[in-house]
């Protein structure tokens, strides 16, 4: 971000101010900001009024009111895309042990086998999906087998697309793994990037959780891991259903370490592993 030197330092956002900026996140894409993330929207929106060449926030709002393409921008500022290579690794062996074992007869048969990541940030998820998906079912690559990866960020999913990552963010991935389906990057060989194989698996797409899903057909997983959390309860329970809509008869949904589906006795679901769900 080329912020220029001599910027203002912007004043402290009033009440009102970081209730709109907090209504408009909540609006366009469910989450939720509570008084404690103030000093951190306060440097967010800050950094982006300098990349602006605004001086005060009130002129953001009205950029805001203005321009509604600045409302995605303003999402993307305000979410968070940490992840990892093989974060929560728990849920990988759970499916190793779990789900994949049926797959091959599935492919054989000539049956789809969909997968769905929803809020994958910058891939590793999707790509720690597929180099377990390759490890355990090497006829993935040539089968009807698929991972949707979507987020609604799409500077995120840029990267993602990339598929460049540092030597210490490719750490987790085992080196006999990374060895086969990574490669040294061609703009920078400090950096690696992932094989045709993995890419090949992965289909991103921009997807807001709280817009329609325009997928037709349903999954066997969705993953959706560390994203509820950011929003309401509201939002989090109009979503249980959806993602039940979208599963298989017997299609599991995994969440994050800490997001429950609640209430899970009316959910339709049962809890079948840790933060692991499968459709009843
Ligand atoms: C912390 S990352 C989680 C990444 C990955 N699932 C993991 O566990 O490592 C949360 C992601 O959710 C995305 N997100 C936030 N609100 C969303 C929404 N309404 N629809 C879709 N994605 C959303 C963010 O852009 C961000 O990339």
């Amino acid at each position: 971000m080329n912020a220029p030197t001599t910027s203002p330092i912007m004043a402290a956002l009033t009440d009102e101010e970081f209730q709109k900026i907090a209504a408009i996140a909540s609006e366009e894409a469910g989450l939720s900001i509570p008084d404690s993330k103030r000093s951190l929207v306060q440097s967010r929106i800050s950094r982006r009024l300098r990349h602006l060449r605004l001086p005060t926030c009130r002129d953001y709002l009205q950029l805001l009111s203005d321009a509604p393409s600045e409302k995605r921008e303003l999402v993307s500022i305000l979410t968070t895309n940490v992840s990892s290579f093989y974060r929560e690794s728990h849920h990988f062996e759970f499916l190793r042990k779990t789900i994949f074992p049926s797959i091959p007869t599935r492919l054989n048969q000539g049956d789809r086998v969909r997968f769905w990541s929803a809020g994958c940030s910058s891939g590793e998820e999707p790509y720690t999906l597929a180099i377990e998906l390759l490890k355990a079912i090497p006829e993935a690559a040539s089968s009807d087998l698929l991972i949707l990866a979507s987020d609604i960020d799409p500077k995120i999913l840029e990267r993602a697309k990339t598929g460049t990552y540092s030597p210490s963010a490719v750490d987790t991935i085992a080196p006999e793994d990374r060895k086969k389906f990574l490669t040294a990057s061609s703009d920078d060989d400090e950096m690696f990037s992932v094989g045709d194989e993995l890419r090949n698996l992965v289909r991103f797409r921009e997807l807001n959780l709280h817009a329609t899903w325009p997928m037709r057909h349903p999954f066997d997983v969705i993953m959706c891991r560390n994203v509820v959390i950011y929003f309401d309860e509201h939002r989090q329970r109009e979503l249980w259903p959806r993602f039940r809509e979208m599963l298989v008869p017997g299609g599991r949904l995994i969440l994050g370490h800490s997001e429950r589906i609640h209430p899970i006795e009316s959910s339709g679901f049962t809890t079948e592993s840790v933060t692991v769900y499968r459709r009843t």
